[in-house]
């Protein structure tokens, strides 16, 4: 793994402790009245003794338990059982990107009040480095439903902020290195049945007493194929997602099965909608298919009520017992909300779902609880317990929310270097935009509270520079009317420079709201070239929000110098554009998708294809396949220098060992050329993947006059065109620290049958026999893969 140190990333180790609700003011007060489950006089059940096997302790809970009982476990708000002293538990925190108010296992109004607000899923993303980490606390449960690692499919989709982006390996990674750093499971004293990983805590205050079990719970959402809010007629409640097995296999479940196999998470959300006519909670396989070939331990959880959803929306049941009863037996553990309270009575006295399905869901969760230490006894005696308001909101979870910003942010255009400006040279800005000042939703979708940090990006240029004027210019992000550009105008015209802040926020783009254009709102563009008319200088236009924007028209007029985006830079948003104008940190974000033209809006949001189709005008989704025109492709980011590559060194030629018989090799046709013929072979009959892995050596020169952290993004390309492949995918992403004029090197670990391959028509992986190309920029290399 270490080889592939590329990247990126933003992990949100995000590291709370909040014991059942009840804040502990500091190491040294125990508050009187917290509840735990095996609290004295209530420790002598087998669940409360931690030398057995967690299973054991488990199903001893379940042994203990009446039917009524079981039924109120089936909700997110389970309750609590006060014969047997086990306290209710709210099962549904959020923490996208720091804790967010969106689940009811979470509040503001105690001893913790705020949290701190890291950029935005897509911002972090965008910064491309998998060491950005980040740390927070806050009032909450230990089970988040957190991340959202569905593939950004459609620039149109409200939630695509929420996640990594529209590549499948970059969202593998970020669900792998997210669930690591939040759940942070210990090594194993032993005997219990759940694997183990073997990790060192950093915690300040705690050595490792040797408990097994997790820190928090992380959960992969939403499986499988949700990247749908309100198109048309189409709801993400009645949504049925047709997905071929091709696109399956190498685009909707890549994140999902590495967020499983690799990151270990411990819970897992099935979506609203329909897959192929089967609604993901009611479906089985896909299930089971977690469970059996991912390796999966843990909980499932349904979206909150899509088991209801699977009657009243998806009609796919008679009636609510039959969806309570086909959720239970395809492997939901849980109904976030109250469906399963309701009918699960009624659907056992109907003989459709049978206590021993309860049980095995109750396994699930309970064995989570267990992992997560909550039949321990006293929390506060537990390697967290310590944990307390100093840990939130502290100076080091600022510092990163900063760093994160900064290396969020990505350059679209900088005219003859306009920027950046050196502050004694400037007297005046004005600063223009409904959202240059204003930090209430600068974290975008799941924020949290934060009551002490944000700054605006009017605040974030005051530090700079003494005279800075603000006019909103359009009143709110809808830009409805023009009446407030003559004040805008008033401030810009005398202004030394001009800052623009334009875009989205989340009227425009959020939960069962998707977008029906992808060019600026309203009169934003009128407000934009009105006051470039008028301005000085060129003018410096920033652009908020997490879906691409049709900027073809800023793009290419003079009149802007400098396009910056910033997505939802979370609290220290204001002060990291600040630093990047001023020069104080030289960008390097990429955009982790493509921006399309208005044009693409012109293909149905609900066709999940991601392969061209030229027979129907379908020009096919992501960098991988779209065919069509871009504003911005996939990666592309500037910086204040220019970078030049090199390919040190890779194999020229490999060649598949042991015995392959002829008659495993598969032909298929080329689509250009006639009776030319290639080979290829399926993946799972090649032996020894291992013994193909290669190291490439690259150097990235630093062309320019300032040192900047700079992103290396390798790709593969088959360079025979072969039905069904990429025309390019990503295989590899470092962000490594340059210097003014020098050269950094750094190596990938390139492993052909996982990078070469991509999926056939039936969902199987085909790995090309002959030349495929590793894309470096501008630089290729062919490496030849023979029998
Ligand atoms: C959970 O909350 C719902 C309302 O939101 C309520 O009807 C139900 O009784 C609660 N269940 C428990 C077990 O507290
Ligand atoms: C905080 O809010 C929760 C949920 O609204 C409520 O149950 C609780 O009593 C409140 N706590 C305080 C200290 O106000
Ligand atoms: C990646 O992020 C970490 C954590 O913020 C930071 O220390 C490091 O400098 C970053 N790497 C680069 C090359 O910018
Ligand atoms: C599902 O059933 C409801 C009534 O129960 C009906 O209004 C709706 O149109 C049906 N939807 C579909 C997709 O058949
Ligand atoms: C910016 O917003 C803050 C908070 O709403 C307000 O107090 C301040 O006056 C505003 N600044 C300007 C220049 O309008
Ligand atoms: C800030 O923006 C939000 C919407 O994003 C709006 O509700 C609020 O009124 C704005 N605040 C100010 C001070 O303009
Ligand atoms: C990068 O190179 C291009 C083309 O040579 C040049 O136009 C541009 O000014 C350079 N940019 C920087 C920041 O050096």
């Amino acid at each position: 793994m270490s080889q592939w140190n590329f990247l990126f990333s933003s992990i949100i180790i995000t590291f709370l402790y909040f014991n059942l609700n009840l804040f502990l003011t500091n190491s040294e007060t125990i508050v009187k009245n917290l509840e735990y489950p095996c609290k004295p006089p209530y420790n002598s059940y087998p669940f409360c003794d931690t030398s057995l096997p967690i299973t054991t302790r488990a199903q001893s809970i379940i042994s203990h338990l009446t039917l009524p009982e079981k039924i109120q476990q089936l909700c997110n708000n389970a309750s609590g059982i006060p014969r047997l002293g086990i306290p209710a538990y709210e099962w549904w925190s959020e923490s996208l990107h720091g804790i967010a108010t969106n689940g009811p296992g979470i509040t503001f109004n105690g001893t913790i009040q705020a949290a701190t607000s890291f950029p935005q899923v897509i911002v972090t993303a965008s910064a491309f480095n998998r060491t950005l980490a980040m740390y927070n606390v806050g009032q909450a449960g230990l089970t988040f439903w957190a991340p959202n690692i569905n593939i950004f499919r459609d620039p149109r989709w409200g939630r695509g902020q929420e996640t990594p982006g529209e590549d499948p390996m970059v969202a593998s990674a970020f669900a792998v290195d997210f669930v690591r750093g939040f759940q942070r499971e210990k090594a194993s004293g032993g005997g219990g049945n759940v694997k183990r990983v073997v990790r060192k805590r950093s915690l300040s205050d705690g050595d490792d007493d040797g408990n097994e079990g997790l820190m928090l719970s992380a959960c992969c959402k939403h499986m499988i194929a949700y990247d749908l809010e309100l198109w048309n007629n189409f709801a993400r409640y009645n949504f049925n997602a047709v997905v071929t097995a091709q696109d399956m296999q190498d685009t909707y479940q890549p994140p999902f099965q590495s967020c499983i196999q690799q990151g270990k998470a411990s819970c897992l959300m099935c979506s609203y909608n329909a897959v192929n006519g089967i609604p993901a909670c009611a479906d089985k396989e896909l299930l089971q298919k977690a469970r059996n070939d991912w390796g999966f331990e843990g909980y499932i959880t349904s979206d909150c009520d899509a088991v209801a959803t699977i009657f009243e929306y998806q009609n796919y049941t008679k009636s609510p017992e039959d969806a309570v009863a086909i959720a239970l037996k395809s492997g939901t553990d849980i109904n976030c909300g109250t469906y399963m309270l309701f009918n699960t009575k009624s659907a056992i006295e109907q003989g459709k779902v049978q206590e021993m399905d309860i049980d095995k869901a109750l396994l699930n969760l309970f064995l989570v609880q267990l992992r997560l230490g909550l039949f321990n006894g006293d929390p506060t005696k537990g390697p967290y317990g310590k944990l307390g308001p100093k840990d939130v909101c502290s100076t080091e979870h600022k510092t990163l929310a900063l760093e994160a910003a900064r290396q969020g942010i990505v350059l679209l255009k900088n005219r003859n270097k306009f920027l950046p400006f050196n502050k004694d040279s400037i007297s005046s800005i004005a600063v223009i935009g409904p959202l240059a000042n204003n930090t209430s939703k600068m974290g975008g979708g799941y924020t949290g509270t934060n009551l002490n940090f944000p700054k605006s990006i009017f605040e974030g240029l005051q530090a700079y520079v003494k005279n800075v004027n603000y006019a909103p210019g359009c009143l709110a992000v809808s830009c409805e009317s023009t009446s407030g550009f003559e004040e805008a105008i008033s401030i810009a015209k005398d202004a030394d420079i001009v800052v623009i802040v334009a875009g989205l926020d989340l009227s425009q783009e959020t939960e069962d709201h998707d977008r029906y254009s992808l060019l600026l709102p309203g009169f934003q563009s009128k407000l934009i070239t009105t006051i470039a008319a008028i301005s000085k200088k060129p003018l410096v236009l920033v652009i908020t929000g997490g879906g691409p924007i049709d900027l073809s028209m800023a793009n290419g007029d003079e009149r802007i110098a400098s396009i910056l985006w910033i997505g939802y830079p979370g609290e220290a948003g204001g002060n990291a554009l600040a630093e990047i104008i001023f020069g104080d940190y030289n960008p390097g974000g990429r955009l982790p998708l493509t921006w399309y033209p208005e044009a693409f809006t012109s293909v149905p949001m609900n066709d999940m294809n991601m392969r061209a189709d030229p027979s129907r005008d379908y020009p096919g989704r992501t960098y991988r396949f779209y065919t069509g025109k871009v504003v911005y492709g996939f990666g592309y980011g500037l910086s204040f220098t220019n970078y030049t590559y090199k390919l040190l060194n890779a194999p020229k030629q490999l060649t598949l060992s042991g015995s392959i018989s002829p008659e495993s090799k598969r032909k298929i046709q080329l689509q250009i050329g006639e009776g030319y013929q290639l080979d290829y072979i399926n993946l799972d009959e090649v032996e020894s993947c291992n013994s193909l892995k290669f190291n490439v050596q690259v150097s990235v020169m630093n062309e320019g006059e300032m040192d900047g952290s700079h992103v290396i993004m390798l790709y593969s390309r088959v360079t025979n065109e072969h039905a069904g492949a990429p025309r390019k995918q990503l295989i590899g992403f470092d962000r490594v620290q340059t210097t003014s004029y020098r050269g950094t090197e750094s190596s990938f670990l390139v492993d052909p049958c996982n990078h070469f391959s991509f999926a056939n028509e039936h969902g199987k992986r085909i790995l090309p026999l002959g030349d495929h190309a590793l894309v470096l920029e501008d630089q290729e290399h062919i490496v030849s893969i023979q029998i």
